[in-house]
């Protein structure tokens, strides 16, 4: 690890739900080189056990050595509480490089803390792009990327993104995707916990569901018609909802129920594993998550996104991704389509292969290069 800090001390940062499965595999790679230190912060953004602390237990992340507890709050509070209560830990740890991880508040906090230090940043997850201005993990990412020391894409269009805005190449490593060596990891396991049986979808296809985007959750008028669509969508077969806090508070804002005689199940959130085995035994994933894009790519599951863009274009192009608007005749047509048509072959993509995490510390330990 060149530049200032401890020679061998990586400190990764972390906050919300999707980067605990990134960091993973970062943290069992970096538990495998005894010369290196890897200190864990958990910023506090997501707090509730089942946003955190199971997905902590699941993925056998060590304990992290400090949590923030910064709470929810507007972007502004809930980042500016973030770089006050980092850096004084920053100064302690005196990393040779802080990791951050994806495009969340915690994510852009920690980078501008660290580089504001002279501490060097490695952003897992470099040079996706919506360019959807009106989404906050965009301007999250473009400003962690101007940030970073490393930039650890998971494709090549990521890769390209960056070239076309003129970042140094040999900044530029293609690692493949992080995520996907936790899905590797822990896929065995999540099909034993046969998660459709306990819900009591096993019996049949079924539609698995996530909604948390403001842009698709927070105005009630789009809510009540995606709402309404997913109960004709469960007269045709269940549909198994977990219902992010966000939406949740929406929904009950709402006063919105089910209708009669449709079979759909709104849950709380559920753990990582339930998750995955949920995901490959749906024959239908309707979502407007990011690695629920990538996760049902690798495992060959159509996958419906309500949203107008993508940052992870892979997934329409080489995956089993498409884009769908928030209307009712765009997501059912979309949706039978689906449906009817034989399952997608799940098509290798470059890099995604289980292997990731082992790259990035290559890349940010001994030097190595990924570059294309
Ligand atoms: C955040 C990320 C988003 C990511 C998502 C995954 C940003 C800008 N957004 O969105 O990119 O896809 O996490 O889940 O970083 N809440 C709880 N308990 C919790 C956490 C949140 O009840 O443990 C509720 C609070 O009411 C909070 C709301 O959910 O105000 C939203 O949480 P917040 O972290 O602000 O954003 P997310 O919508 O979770």
């Amino acid at each position: 690890m060149g530049g200032g800090g401890t020679p061998g001390t990586l400190l990764s940062v972390v906050g919300a739900r999707p980067n605990f499965m990134k960091l993973a595999p970062v943290a069992r790679a970096a538990a495998r080189r005894p010369a290196v230190r890897h200190v864990i912060v958990h910023t506090g953004q997501h707090y509730d056990a089942e946003m955190s602390d199971t997905f902590f237990q699941e993925l056998g992340i060590p304990r992290p050595d400090h949590n923030l507890e910064v709470g929810s709050g507007s972007h502004a509070t809930q980042t500016a509480l973030i770089m006050q209560r980092f850096e004084p830990v920053c100064l302690e740890v005196a990393p040779a490089a802080v990791v951050v991880y994806g495009d969340v508040n915690s994510t852009v906090a920690a980078a501008l803390v660290a580089a504001k230090l002279g501490v060097k940043v490695a952003h897992v997850e470099a040079g996706l792009r919506s360019r959807d201005w009106t989404m906050p993990e965009e301007i999250n990412r473009v400003v962690t990327d101007r940030l970073a020391d490393w930039l650890l894409a998971p494709s090549r269009d990521a890769v390209d993104n960056l070239r076309a805005e003129g970042v140094p190449a040999e900044r530029v490593h293609l690692v493949g995707n992080v995520m996907i060596d936790s899905l590797v990891a822990s896929l065995p396991r999540a099909r034993a916990s046969r998660a459709a049986a306990r819900h009591g979808v096993d019996k049949g296809p079924f539609v698995l569901v996530t909604l948390h985007r403001p842009n698709n959750v927070d105005a009630p008028a789009t809510l009540r018609v995606l709402l309404d669509t997913l109960g004709e969508l469960a007269r045709r077969m269940p549909v198994v909802f977990p219902v992010h806090p966000r939406t949740r508070g929406r929904i009950a804002e709402m006063g919105w129920t089910a209708p009669p005689g449709a079979a759909l199940k709104l849950l709380d959130p559920i753990p990582y594993l339930e998750t995955l085995s949920l995901e490959d035994r749906a024959a239908l994933v309707v979502t407007d998550s990011g690695g629920l894009q990538e996760e049902t790519t690798f495992l060959g599951v159509p996958c419906l996104t309500v949203r107008p863009s993508t940052e992870r274009p892979i997934t329409c192009t080489e995956g089993t991704n498409r884009l769908v608007k928030a209307e009712r005749d765009a997501i059912l047509e979309a949706a039978g389509e689906a449906l009817r048509a034989r399952r997608p072959v799940a098509r290798p993509i470059e890099r995604w292969d289980g292997h990731t995490a082992d790259r990035i510390l290559e890349v940010l330990v001994d030097g190595a290069g990924y570059r294309v």
